[in-house]
């Protein structure tokens, strides 16, 4: 900081999620009014670390002109990554083989060069985990929580979570018609990594049958029955949610692939549940995979909203004399918790929570107690 005039840098980092950009225009316009001055960094650090991905350079000076009318889009002018963490980045031995090797001083000798005091990090669980490790290189990072999967802790809510319930929802009121003309099961597998929010939510707000997460090994035969006992009780079709993270309980998580640097990819969740289903009810079963559909898109009003005011409560922090904080929704109020306590512990759907009282007073089976 020189002289009271700050140098922030901005970058985005994990899976996109939408308001992204929201958050960006945000903080822009509230630091430039300021007299500060703002750059963003390409594709989470790349920008920094990576020159030669970038001929014509990896972070672009944020102005009022490239932050206009970007409020309603979805993924992130910035880029982003979620593979190669600097701190453990993949790189080949003389022999070619593969290493985990800490690069994170090259990042900070870029933040250096560009005068940086501030880095205003957006990110879920691990990018923000990854942000708060330059404190210790003496960084000041304030932390925007973002993620669609909701399970960073210490926020009520973080930013595309809504959007990515709210689509979830209308593919499940299609579903329904559909299922019910073909008397068919239909399995829908949603993200949902280590927490079942989006399956919770969307499931008990569009009516599903079954609703299988990650917080409650399933036993697949309960699950079965339950349906079983819809069709004999004249329902003859069938709703099943499963979070991608959604495991059996004598089993494991479905794991397509694991690749140096980066977190295994989950998937193939609903497809199980799908043939164990058919095998056990004897119903003709379907599966769909929203996936990457419920990252993209416009943000819903209420996640410009929170976009919106995350970014400027990022600005406010600062001149309020914050360090290392994330902004968090506390309603009604925006608040500042250390960052090290958010990243500390994951937020998983807790079982007394009442949102999965009430999905269990409505009858709907979550393969344990139905
Ligand atoms: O944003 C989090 C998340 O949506 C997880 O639920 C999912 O496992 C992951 O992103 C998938 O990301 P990608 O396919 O971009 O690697």
């Amino acid at each position: 900081m020189v002289n009271g005039k700050r140098t922030i840098a901005i970058n985005t980092g994990g899976g996109d999620a939408p308001g992204l950009n929201a958050v960006i225009r945000a903080a822009t316009i509230s630091a430039l009014n300021k007299g500060w001055e703002v750059i963003g960094i390409k594709d989470g650090y790349n920008g920094l670390f990576l020159p030669e991905k970038y001929p014509e350079g990896g972070v672009i000076k944020l102005t009022r002109e490239i932050v206009k009318d970007i409020t309603n889009l979805g993924g992130t002018i910035l880029g982003t990554t979620n593979k190669g963490n600097p701190f453990k980045y993949p790189m080949p031995d003389e022999n070619g083989l593969m290493h985990e090797v800490d690069r994170s001083d090259e990042i900070m000798d870029g933040f250096r060069k560009y005068g940086v005091d501030t880095l205003i990090a957006i990110g879920g669980d691990g990018s923000l985990g990854m942000a708060s490790r330059f404190i210790e290189k003496g960084l000041n990072v304030i932390g925007v929580p973002k993620t669609i999967d909701n399970d960073l802790d210490k926020t009520v809510i973080t930013f595309g979570f809504d959007t990515a319930v709210s689509f979830a929802t209308e593919a499940l009121d299609r579903l329904h018609s559909t299922a019910q003309a073909h008397s068919r099961v239909m399995v829908v597998e949603v993200m949902g990594r280590y927490a079942g929010w989006i399956a919770l939510n969307s499931g008990i707000s569009g009516s599903a049958d079954v609703i299988l997460i990650p917080e409650i090994p399933y036993d697949i035969q309960k699950a079965a029955n339950h349906v079983k006992r819809l069709y004999e009780t004249g329902r003859d079709y069938a709703i099943v949610v499963v979070a991608e993270g959604a495991k059996p309980k004598d089993g494991d998580v479905a794991v397509l692939e694991k690749e140096l640097g980066k977190a295994e990819r989950l998937g193939g969740a609903g497809e199980r549940v799908a043939r164990q289903l058919e095998h056990l009810t004897g119903e003709e079963v379907r599966t769909v995979i929203l996936g990457h559909l419920l990252r993209g898109g416009s943000p819903t009003t209420f996640d410009r909203l929170v976009s919106l005011r995350f970014g400027a409560a990022a600005i406010r922090a600062l001149e309020e004399g914050y360090e290392n904080v994330m902004v968090a929704l506390d309603p009604p109020t925006v608040q500042y918790v250390p960052l090290s306590e958010a990243v500390s512990r994951m937020k998983t759907v807790p079982l007394n929570s009442d949102s999965l009282l009430t999905a269990r007073q409505l009858g709907i089976c979550f393969g344990d107690e139905c």
